[in-house]
């Protein structure tokens, strides 16, 4: 008797003869004995054939094998201390194996390969234990998501793909055919989400989000999911309140779930482990202040180049990576300049050139995960901000309907789920984050 195993659940069965199936990392000959690094796409374990309990035949079989071979090993499972794998510690004695496929010449070797062909190669570098651990990781943040949202009472509701106009300004919008007429892909469910939640108070939309951003930055992709919670009689105060639970919720329960694929990837768990609610709070004002005492103290003359910043001035990532190094968990940047922000924002009372919007940004020089705001909510004051972007004003007639029936105070952010992962993990580049990443030099595989 045997049973069949995911690799991820082996602890489980020391002493017991299992089955698993999957594909061979590497293998190194000892003498009579062979050791396979084995994947299933659940963990990793070591296999070990001894050429006297599987006979010359089988075992040269196994001994030829190259990396990526598909096979089906049963054997017993031992712990043993010193065996690498995910999780760590375990070992099947190969008493049976069958071969499906001998792979040769798999094209990503243990050895160092650039980054461009790696990325050439995604569709096979997904296999590697790095990226592996990533897509296990996202997939945790998005279900960490999705509990806590619909765990608070949110109503899950999908908002449109392809839309008539923008929403998050024009210079970043995908055009697409839309029969005879322009449409393109949709920047955010936000706009929506405001008509959404006057039927149904508080929902939250997730998927896919286009811009079409002509930046090469570390932060930008051209397809990235966004989950967008849109909340009635909700100010700001109550916004950044929702925000820090979010996102202690969602670190907190990756790294419970998570350890092993975060130690895989070396990352230093202990910041995460400061990001607990509640988090601190600046001003745009005193965040520019903070900046440019950054930058009288600093004497690298290229960082004093980045870090030059006038009031107004949106911040771009050399800003808020040095902002962020000051705080040991995310902090919250609030009352940004109207003029850098969406046109939807609610002023800021008594200080029109201010607007209630709140950007959250990670720690460790990560920066911006969550942009959000209070909405306007006077249907005149929209009108003229409407009028004041030069929008087209009757694509926007139903947004300022929202705001002449039953209009409330109401706010909502939208957090980037491949900044988020970026940041957990401990990565140096978003594109890592993305299965098959969108950016602006890449569009295959
Ligand atoms: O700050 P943004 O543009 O805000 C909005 O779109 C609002 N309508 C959201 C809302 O209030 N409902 O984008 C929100 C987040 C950013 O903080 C960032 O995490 C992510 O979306 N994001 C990107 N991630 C990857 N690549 C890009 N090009 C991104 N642009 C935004
Ligand atoms: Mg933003």
């Amino acid at each position: 008797m045997t049973t069949l195993i995911p690799i991820e659940r082996i602890a489980a069965h020391v002493g017991e003869r299992v089955t698993v199936r999957g594909w061979l990392q590497d293998s190194t000959p000892k003498g009579k004995l062979l050791f396979m690094r084995l994947r299933d796409g659940t963990g990793m374990t070591q296999a070990v054939a001894y050429r006297p309990e599987l006979g010359d035949e089988l075992f040269e079989q196994l001994k030829r094998l190259g990396q990526e071979s598909s096979l089906i090993v049963s054997g017993t499972v031992k712990a043993n201390d010193r065996a690498p794998g995910v999780p760590r510690g375990y070992e099947i004695a190969v008493e049976a194996a069958e071969v499906l496929q001998d792979a040769q010449d798999y094209p990503i070797t243990p050895k160092d390969h650039g980054v461009e062909f790696l990325m050439d190669n995604r569709h096979l570098w997904l296999r590697s234990s790095r990226q592996w651990a990533i897509m296990r990781v996202r997939a945790t943040v998005k279900r960490a998501i999705i509990d806590f949202l619909d765990g608070r009472g949110f109503v899950n509701i999908d908002t449109p793909i392809i839309t008539p106009s923008a929403a998050e300004g024009t210079s970043t919008l995908f055009e697409v055919a839309y029969f005879e007429e322009k449409a393109y892909l949709a920047q955010t469910g936000q706009l929506y989400n405001e008509a959404n939640i006057m039927a149904l108070n508080k929902v939250y939309c997730f998927g896919p989000t286009f811009r079409a951003e002509k930046s090469k930055t570390r932060r930008h992709l051209a397809e990235f999911w966004m989950v967008e919670p849109e909340i009635a009689f909700c100010d700001l105060e109550e916004l950044m309140r929702l925000e820090e639970e979010f996102v202690s919720a969602i670190v907190g329960r990756t790294l419970a779930e998570r350890a092993n694929e975060l130690e895989l990837l070396e990352r230093d768990v202990t910041p995460l482990q400061n990001v607990v609610a509640p988090f601190p709070r600046i001003s745009y004002d005193e965040a520019v202040q903070r900046v440019l005492a950054i930058r009288e103290a600093t004497d690298d003359p290229e960082l004093r180049d980045e870090l030059a910043i006038e009031w107004g001035d949106d911040f771009g990532s050399p800003h808020e990576t040095e902002l962020t190094k000051q705080f040991d968990r995310p902090v919250f940047v609030y009352g940004y300049p109207t003029q850098v922000k969406a046109f939807y924002m609610e002023p800021w009372p008594g200080r029109p050139e201010v607007c209630k919007s709140v950007d959250l940004l990670a720690p460790e020089g990560y920066g911006e995960i969550i942009g959000g705001s209070e909405r306007m909510s006077d249907p005149d004051v929209l009108l003229a901000a409407i009028r004041r972007h030069e929008l087209p004003e009757a694509n926007y007639q139903w947004y300022i309907d929202l705001r002449r029936f039953g209009s409330v105070p109401h706010s909502g952010f939208g957090l980037g789920l491949e900044r988020t992962v970026a940041w957990i993990c401990g990565l140096e580049h978003i594109r890592m984050t993305s299965p098959f990443p969108r950016t602006l030099n890449r569009l295959t595989p």
